[in-house]
């Protein structure tokens, strides 16, 4: 009989691919998924540690699974970033855990498991120089029930931006060779996903260091003509490697989304130049002009910190300007959390935790008038809506994105998911929108492309 291995997960897309890959791999050994932890024989806690809160949240998910342990003798492990940063530490704080997996380490957790199973020894494999087995694909044996999919194309970050504890527990900036990435696409598509997500931490400088000349934009060309494939998106951009070249993709590029995460962390040059972030408020904002000019209809996406070390009243409202002038379709907003290690950690003019929260909570307040102002004037629209579902609120009703990366739910039946189609905005809710399918078969939307185009 299979075995059970249940997975929580958190942190940002990488690790929510490392659990699909993982899942993949376990499954050639013989091993299930299950969404109950008390079925499993094997636990596995994916962790973040870019903040203290997500960090923290590993030790009450292992204290919350150490009776399974004591009960059942489930093996207990810890992946991602977390048990890259701590290592042998954690072994030591925590006597009922069994594994932890580094951040590269995922290629051989599969053999590690066995060890553990089969000697009952502790084992702990963070060593960040895997010869680039990481980027090794993970291709899923059986049929995807995605529609879409995450495809890694380099690991690791060189930019080490003062705050930021990524290039620490994700090692160096490594591309991985544009043929392996093509393949995997192609493969996917043969399997049924239309919609790939391609994956690094700075996607805009893929091809460095590739024996191959090839950049950002070339590979995307290359996976726009891969048959199958309907949509591609890419996360995260850094706004300072952000080349003309990436920016004309958007009108040259029929499968490219118009949607583009641009992180800025602040509006305020002090602030960014503290941060090592080499751009200024008003490059960034040249950017975002060039975006606009070159795809008037792209929706753009952001993180930003506040409370960085030194921010004071007229930086903060330097970044309420840069808001105030992008209007950004929505934001990803987070309180500055001194990480171990990283340059700003060593700063002394922390901001207060009062004041953080209440410059979190006005800039939260003026993005959310923004992201739901945006979502109302989407009504009268007709989108293209690749479905992806049932809708979680209503079981009448399926849910799937527009290319710009906005939920949409409407009336419509299971036969739907995978499908591409033109979706009448009806309604703009303060998440997400309402609509309704035209039909298919009408002949102002038999060439959906056109359809949406023209109207
Ligand atoms: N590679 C991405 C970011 C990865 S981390 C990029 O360069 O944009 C995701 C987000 O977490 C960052 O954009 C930043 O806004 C936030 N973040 C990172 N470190 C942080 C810290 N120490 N405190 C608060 N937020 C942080
Ligand atoms: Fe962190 Fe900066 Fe690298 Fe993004 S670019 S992962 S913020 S160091
Ligand atoms: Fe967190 Fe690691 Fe991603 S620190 S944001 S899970 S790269």
């Amino acid at each position: 009989m299979p075995k059970r291995v249940y997975i929580e997960t958190y942190g940002c897309q990488m690790n929510e691919h490392d659990t699909e890959r993982i899942l993949r791999l376990l499954e050639e050994a013989d091993y299930l998924e299950t969404r109950d932890a008390r079925d499993a024989d094997f636990v596995l806690i994916n962790t973040c540690s870019v903040r203290e809160k997500p960090e923290h949240k590993v030790y009450s998910a292992l204290g919350r699974y150490k009776w399974l342990k004591e009960g059942r003798g489930t093996v207990i492990g810890v992946a991602g970033c977390v048990a890259q940063q701590e290592g042998n530490k954690l072994l030591d704080r925590i006597p009922y855990l069994d594994m932890v997996i580094g951040t590269q380490a995922i290629p051989i957790l599969p053999q590690l498991l066995q060890k553990v199973e089969v000697s009952g020894e502790r084992v702990c494999e963070i060593s960040l120089d895997q010869d680039g087995k990481y980027l090794k694909a993970v291709l899923p044996k059986k049929p995807l029930e995605e529609v879409k999919s995450y495809v890694t194309i380099m690991q690791g970050c060189d930019h080490f931006c003062s705050f930021c504890i990524v290039p620490y527990v994700r090692g160096r900036e490594k591309s991985r060779p544009s043929k392996e990435i093509i393949e995997e696409v192609r493969h996917l598509a043969a399997g049924g996903v239309k919609e790939v997500c391609l994956l690094g931490q700075n996607v805009n400088s893929y091809g460095k260091g590739l024996e191959e000349e090839i950049n950002f934009s070339q590979l995307l060309e290359c996976i726009n003509s891969i048959e199958g494939v309907e949509r591609i998106r890419f996360t995260t951009s850094h706004p300072k490697d952000l080349s003309e070249e990436l920016i004309q993709s958007f009108s040259k590029l029929k499968k490219l989304c118009e949607h583009m995460h641009l992180p800025f962390q602040s509006g305020s040059n002090k602030v960014l130049k503290a941060m090592h972030r080499g751009y200024t408020k008003e490059s960034y904002i040249e950017k975002i002009d060039r975006l606009r000019e070159r795809c008037p209809s792209i929706a753009l996406t952001a993180d930003v910190i506040v409370g960085f070390p030194g921010e004071e009243e007229q930086d903060f409202k330097a970044t309420l300007d840069l808001m105030e002038k992008v209007q950004f379709d929505d934001l990803f907003s987070f309180k500055y959390s001194p990480r171990k290690g990283t340059r700003a950690a060593q700063l002394e003019d922390r901001v207060e935790e009062k004041v953080k929260q209440e410059r979190l909570s006005i800039l939260q307040e003026i993005q959310k008038h923004f992201t739901y102002r945006k979502n109302q004037a989407s009504g009268g629209h007709v989108e293209e809506v690749l479905v992806e579902g049932r809708s979680k609120q209503d079981n009448q009703d399926v849910t799937g994105r527009t290319r710009s990366n906005k939920i949409v739910n409407f009336a419509g039946d299971l036969e739907l998911v995978g499908k591409l189609v033109p979706v009448k905005i009806t309604k703009g809710y303060p998440h997400s929108l309402r609509g309704e399918i035209l039909s298919t078969h009408h002949p102002s939307t038999c060439n959906l492309r056109s359809a949406i185009h023209n109207q």
